[in-house]
């Protein structure tokens, strides 16, 4: 096989957004010339690396790249944010995922969690495109972990930050925010959240006391986003869905999030075990780095 790095994904660019959190540019002309607001890519490191899936934050169709933002939370997502310019990736498949419907319902509100607000960011865009007023509210467990909220305050008519612990914006959750959110903007049609899926089911919850659906997108399990691997299945509306061919992108009301975080969290102990083993290499590979 050509293994050369012309025939792989190099990294055209890095940035530290948070001590977990990088963003990165990377060469995927395919997947810069066809993607839209939603669309996710599935990628491996190298030949023998699980495929993890990420959303396209943007893409530059001319230069032929995309942007993703990965936080650092297992064994691949170490990996790859340890990764520098220059390096590649093996595998970039996609743009996987439907597309976000965008739709013009007048004004909404977008709310993301913690990296959720980077998957978010292309559909507040999107929806304003489409001339909706967007109301956004981006929230974090602390001020590190708030992303992209320049890029969201631009395409956003008014933007609220929260952080659980007030180091930043106002403290509380975000569903503290949606509350004011609702009761100033009673106009807005739709809620858009994507973030921890405790995070979703708050956030749907609050909104259906109003009268108001949400729109989810699920981060569930995946392993070849194509609908083969049932890897990905959850249960809508009493019917068993993939996330990957079906969504990501769902309507709230009726996504049964208890099956579906039982479901993420099945394989914990070996997501663990993995985690330990890859720390112990980084930690060795930057040692011999640095001697
Ligand atoms: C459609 C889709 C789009 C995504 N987009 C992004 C993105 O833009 N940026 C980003 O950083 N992450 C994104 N994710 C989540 C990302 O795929 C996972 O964080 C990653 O697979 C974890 O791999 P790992 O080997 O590093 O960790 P693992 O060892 O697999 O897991 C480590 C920890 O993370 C939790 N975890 C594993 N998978 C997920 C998941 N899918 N969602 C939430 N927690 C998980 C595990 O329960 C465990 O606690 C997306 C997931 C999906 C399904
Ligand atoms: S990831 Fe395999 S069916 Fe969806």
């Amino acid at each position: 096989m050509d293994d050369t790095l012309e025939s792989r994904f190099p990294i055209l660019g890095k940035w530290t957004l948070a001590p977990s959190i990088a963003r990165f540019r990377i060469r995927a002309p395919f997947v810069a010339r066809k993607h839209k607001a939603g669309n996710f890519v599935i990628v491996r490191l190298d030949e023998t690396g699980e495929r993890i899936p990420l959303t396209v934050v943007e893409s530059d169709p001319i230069e032929g790249s995309i942007t993703l933002i990965v936080q650092a939370v297992g064994k691949t997502t170490k990996a790859l944010c340890a990764m520098q310019v220059g390096e590649a990736l093996s595998d970039v498949v996609g743009p996987l995922g439907n597309p976000t419907p965008v739709e013009r319902h007048g004004a909404v509100a977008c709310v993301g969690g913690g990296v959720g607000t980077a998957e978010l960011f292309p559909i507040a865009c999107a929806l304003r495109d489409a001339g909706n007023t967007v109301h956004a509210i981006v929230g974090a467990r602390t001020r590190d972990l708030i992303v992209l909220e320049q890029e969201m305050r631009e395409c956003s008519a008014t933007l609220a930050v929260t952080t659980d612990d007030g180091s930043y914006g106002r403290k509380g959750l975000v569903t503290d925010a949606l509350t004011s959110l609702l009761d100033e903007h009673p106009e807005i049609a739709v809620v858009y959240a994507i973030g921890p899926l405790v995070m979703m089911r708050a956030v749907a919850d609050l909104a259906a006391k109003r009268g108001v659906k949400t729109i989810v997108s699920l981060n569930t399990i995946m392993i070849d986003g194509t609908g083969m691997c049932g890897g990905c299945r959850v249960t809508i509306d009493g019917k068993t869905k993939f996330a990957c061919v079906d969504g990501p992108e769902f309507e709230a009301a009726g996504v049964d999030f208890d099956e579906l975080i039982a479901r993420n969290r099945s394989y914990l102990d070996m997501e663990r075990i993995a985690d330990e083993r890859c720390s112990c290499k980084l930690a060795a590979a930057s040692g011999e780095r640095s001697r």
